[in-house]
């Protein structure tokens, strides 16, 4: 039986191990997937023991997904465009391998619900693994990304990193009000990658980013409505979501990496939200 598991710190929230159980049984697959707790300073440890004891392949989240990028012996090419990775399986000889599946997760659903084409016009707010790990996924597809973080370094760095492409532009948080008033920008789509809605906290921006036709859509999901969503509803915006259906594509991919089938996900999530989310 292969061996899975989940890193991270928090992770008793993590559903990935309900959701590769409902892979796993639609797919008559068995396999063993579990949730392990990693301390800060203890990634490299817990996960080469993991795999030095027949570990075949491991889902990395919050905080690890640079340090998990920093083991890898190969990458595939999202892992390398992406600079950070959520998804490890081992190789030949024992090597490791690594993808990062959040942009792709993430772009199947907005397509999915219709949120996103081509050339839609996209305000990112936040600048950490998530963002980092969504960003080329959208930009490969044709959109074209402005980031805002309430950490200005931070945008500043993801722009670096993505060596100043074309189709990736920054802007202050304060100055977003002068450059919607100036320049008349209506953004199409604005993608909440900060971790705010964990806390309850909504990003302290302007509400001249929301207009009656943006489609709205936090990476965080919870039972409720999240507290940026439902700011998005209070300010005007009619079209909004959050991300499960991203929870679940993600988890997908990397089911593809280690098995080679893909689950069919809208089974899952409507499963997923019957037996969980009711
Ligand atoms: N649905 C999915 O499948 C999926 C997948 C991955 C992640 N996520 C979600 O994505 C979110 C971000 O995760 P991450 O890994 O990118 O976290 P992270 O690396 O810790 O980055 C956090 C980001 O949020 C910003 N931030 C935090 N609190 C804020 C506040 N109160 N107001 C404004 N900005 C704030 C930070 O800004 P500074 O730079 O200023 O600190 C930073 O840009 C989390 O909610 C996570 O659950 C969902």
């Amino acid at each position: 039986m292969k061996i899975f598991a989940i890193f991270g710190n928090p992770i008793k929230h993590s559903k990935s191990p309900i959701i590769h159980k409902l892979f796993a049984n639609q797919l008559n697959i068995i396999q063993q997937y579990k949730k392990i707790y990693v301390p800060i300073d203890k990634f490299n440890n817990i996960i080469n023991n993991f795999f030095k004891n027949g570990g075949y392949g491991a889902n990395i989240t919050i905080p690890f997904k640079k340090k998990a990028y920093n083991i890898c012996d190969f990458l595939t090419d999202r892992g390398i465009k992406s600079g950070v990775v959520n998804t490890l399986k081992i190789i030949k000889n024992n090597k490791i391998l690594g993808d990062n599946t959040d942009g792709i997760g993430l772009l199947k659903d907005l397509q999915k619900i219709k949120f996103i084409h081509k050339n839609s016009n996209i305000l990112l707010l936040g600048a950490g693994g998530a963002a980092k790990g969504i960003i080329y996924s959208i930009i490969n597809f044709g959109c074209k990304i402005t980031i805002v973080n309430r950490t200005y370094k931070n945008s500043y760095n993801l722009l670096k990193f993505f060596n100043n492409k074309k189709n990736i532009s920054i802007i202050k948080i304060e100055d977003i009000d002068n450059i919607i008033n100036n320049k008349k920008i209506n953004y199409d789509l604005i993608i909440n990658a900060t971790s705010s809605s964990i806390k309850g906290e909504v990003p302290k921006i302007s509400s001249k980013i929301i207009h009656s036709n943006i489609f709205c859509y936090d990476l965080f999901y919870s039972i409720n409505i999240t507290p940026f969503l439902e700011w998005c509803l209070y300010h005007g915006a009619k079209k909004i979501s959050d991300g499960i259906g991203m929870l679940i594509e993600q988890a997908a991919y990397s089911f593809f990496l280690w098995h080679g089938v893909m689950p069919n996900t809208e089974l899952i999530l409507k499963q997923f939200k019957k037996k969980y989310f009711f």
